[in-house]
């Protein structure tokens, strides 16, 4: 049996307006109703109002911390002003969980921006890291003495991704410039939130805390042998999974890497133009699949954080899982990740922690309700959960601390 260091983390993850439901203030909700989609996010899973059933049941399956996000557009409703109230309540939702003996991984944005900031143009407008700045300092005021683990951006280059270059989210631009306005507003924002957060911690004495962002990465793989392919795949992992580290760690602003990782991409591109090489992705191999399509490659998981030894940091998993409506499969990915994870542990990769994406099944963005990631099923009618046998399962290895 693969023992894991004693000190390892177990749990689950979910965002705010994924899973609490109500979130008018932030620009997704417009959006949905915009973009007509068919599902819209709506109550989600309740989990404003349930969270601390919600956190029993965390407990109950052994999980040690928890990540979860913070909906800006609450607590900043209007630029500058903060709503006593939803900071009150972020303060109990961390309570609770310290109450139970779980340790809370914050996010501070996680895809969503309140309507204010998205209307002054979001991530391209040259303040946005200065808005975004005034927020992190308020929740990092209100939640210092409780919280260790920060994660300041979730996923800045799917992000990107999906919101300037496929043009899929809001605000739906597909402008390779304002990718790239975004993705250094986006570096900006951590690198800041960073500093602060740091200096907020020392000024009150309290230990100095863990920061880092969550960074998708893929394994991508070619699709054929040309010149074309060879390069787009070289370009790919630099451009989507590296190049961010490479520069927050130039500017010594990562504590620690958390790595969210589901699938392989084939790459395929049509031609030599540079939307092409970025985005066009060839047909998934013959692996199986997750509900949305996603080829499951445990062994991408093994690459990657042997990719990641070079950088001599604790590797944290922020994000793993997979929607499906079969149980069996869950646990199948779950299991067969884990064991890569040992594997590199084994060859001398450091990891904190392993949390499954996702706690609840919930909002998917705009794939809607049907992609079941949950480790726990919600009845969106009645909004009662049901522990799945995954979860059984990963409990199990939760508890033993070992596969
Ligand atoms: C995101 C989640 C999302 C999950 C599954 C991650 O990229 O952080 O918000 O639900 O993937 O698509």
């Amino acid at each position: 049996m693969f023992k894991f260091p004693g000190d390892f983390y177990w749990g689950a993850a979910t965002s705010a307006y994924q899973v609490e439901g109500d979130n008018q203030n932030s620009d997704w909700w417009g959006w949905e109703i915009k973009a007509g989609l068919a599902d819209r996010s709506g109550q989600a899973c309740r989990h404003y109002q349930y969270y601390r059933q919600d956190f029993d049941l965390a407990k109950q399956l052994h999980h040690n911390a928890h990540r979860l996000s913070v909906e800006w557009a609450r607590v900043e409703p209007e630029p500058g002003k903060f709503s006593k109230q939803q900071l009150e309540h972020y303060r109990g939702v961390i309570l609770a969980l310290a109450e139970r003996g779980i340790e809370p991984i914050v996010t501070l944005h996680h895809f969503t921006n309140p309507l204010w900031f998205a209307g002054l143009g979001g991530w391209k407008n040259r303040s946005a890291s200065g808005y975004f700045l005034r927020f992190v300092e308020k929740i990092t005021e209100v939640l210092a003495d409780k919280v260790r683990f920060w994660v300041t951006i979730n996923e800045p280059m799917v992000y990107v991704y999906h919101s300037y270059i496929l043009g899929a989210w809001p605000p739906q631009e597909k402008s390779l410039l304002a990718a790239r306005q975004v993705t250094g507003n986006l570096a900006r924002g951590h690198i800041r939130a960073y500093r602060l957060i740091h200096e907020l911690y020392r000024k009150r004495g309290l230990a100095s805390p863990s920061v880092s962002i969550a960074k998708n990465m893929q394994a991508f793989e070619p699709g054929d042998t040309s010149l074309k392919t060879r390069l787009a795949v070289r370009l790919r992992q630099r451009w989507f999974n590296f190049a961010l580290i490479d520069t927050l760690l130039r500017a010594r602003a990562l504590d620690f890497i958390g790595l969210n990782y589901y699938t392989r991409s084939i790459v395929l591109p049509r031609n030599w133009g540079m939307r092409s090489m970025l985005v066009d992705t060839g047909a998934a191999g013959a692996l199986k699949k997750n509900s949305l399509g996603w080829d499951i490659f445990p062994d991408g998981l093994y690459e990657l954080l042997m990719s990641l030894k070079k950088y001599d940091l604790p590797v944290f998993i922020l994000e793993n899982g997979i929607c499906t409506d079969d149980d069996a499969l869950r646990w199948e990915f779950i299991r067969a990740h884990l064991e890569k994870l040992a594997q590199a542990m084994r060859q001398g990769v450091r990891a904190a922690g392993y949390i499954y994406w996702s706690f609840l099944d919930n909002f998917e963005w705009d794939k809607g309700f049907a992609p079941r990631f949950g480790l726990i099923e919600v009845d969106y009618h009645t909004y009662n959960r049901s522990i799945r046998e995954s979860a059984v399962q990963f409990a199990q290895v939760a508890k033993a601390g070992g596969l």
